[in-house]
């Protein structure tokens, strides 16, 4: 049986999930219900993003106890954050940019990996290193639908996981774009709503989200 290729097995993942939504956990009691409400709402594909001091813990307690989670680790920042993403058995690493020492490192892994991008240059700089499917980040603020619109032209094989201000209000038009895979937000894990431990509530968001969000054939 020939392996599928890594970056064929995130095309895959992505585009299934249709919506990715970034986990910032403050408290290590809040990971599994949290990822639990999402699962139940038919979210099933997690960025755990590296951004507190639970994180690590907070994604090996998911991986553990919520078996339908597929776990991937965000805000993967350099090749330690990448070997730590690793070694927790994420599914797969996203990151917000890509300096040239991440890239190396995401190269050299087999781990599934998208680095984040901003502009042309940065997006050949990850192109170059192999990574055709990239976080388009902050993606409201560097330039929208209209940036990534223009993206097309230069750089047609290039699919994206936009992520920075996208909601429930504008992700339709963002997945409407044929170079869009999936979006990226926090918008369905407020932290009000974690904080207060509303489960049910993030649970019927993400019911509403994936009934009028479907993957599409690209
Ligand atoms: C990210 O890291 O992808 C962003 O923090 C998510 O952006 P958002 O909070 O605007 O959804």
């Amino acid at each position: 049986m020939t392996a599928i290729p890594r970056r064929e097995k995130l095309a895959a993942l992505f585009r299934q999930a249709v919506v990715i939504p970034v986990l910032t956990i403050e408290r290590l009691e809040h990971a599994v219900p949290l990822a639990k409400a999402l699962v139940a709402g038919d979210v099933r594909v997690l960025e755990v993003t590296l951004r507190t001091p639970v994180a690590v813990d907070a994604a090996k307690a998911i991986i553990a106890e919520v078996p339908d989670a597929v776990v991937g680790i965000g805000t993967i920042l350099n090749g330690d954050d990448l070997s730590r993403a690793r070694e927790l058995g994420a599914v797969f690493g996203i990151s917000p940019g890509a300096t040239p020492e991440l890239l190396q490192a995401a190269a050299a892994s087999n781990l599934p990996f998208a680095p984040g991008v901003a502009t042309a240059s940065e997006l050949m700089a990850a192109l170059a290193a192999g990574f055709d499917l990239v976080k388009f980040f902050p993606a409201e603020q560097a330039g929208g639908i209209r940036a990534i619109r223009a993206l097309a032209g230069p750089f047609p094989n290039a699919r994206f996981c936009p992520t920075g201000g996208i909601g429930e209000a504008n992700a339709a038009s963002w997945l409407a774009e044929p170079n869009v895979l999936c979006v990226g937000g926090s918008w369905l894990c407020p932290p009000a709503e974690i904080r207060a431990g509303n489960w049910a509530g993030i649970t019927a968001m993400c019911e509403r989200a994936m009934k009028s969000l479907k993957p599409r054939d690209r």
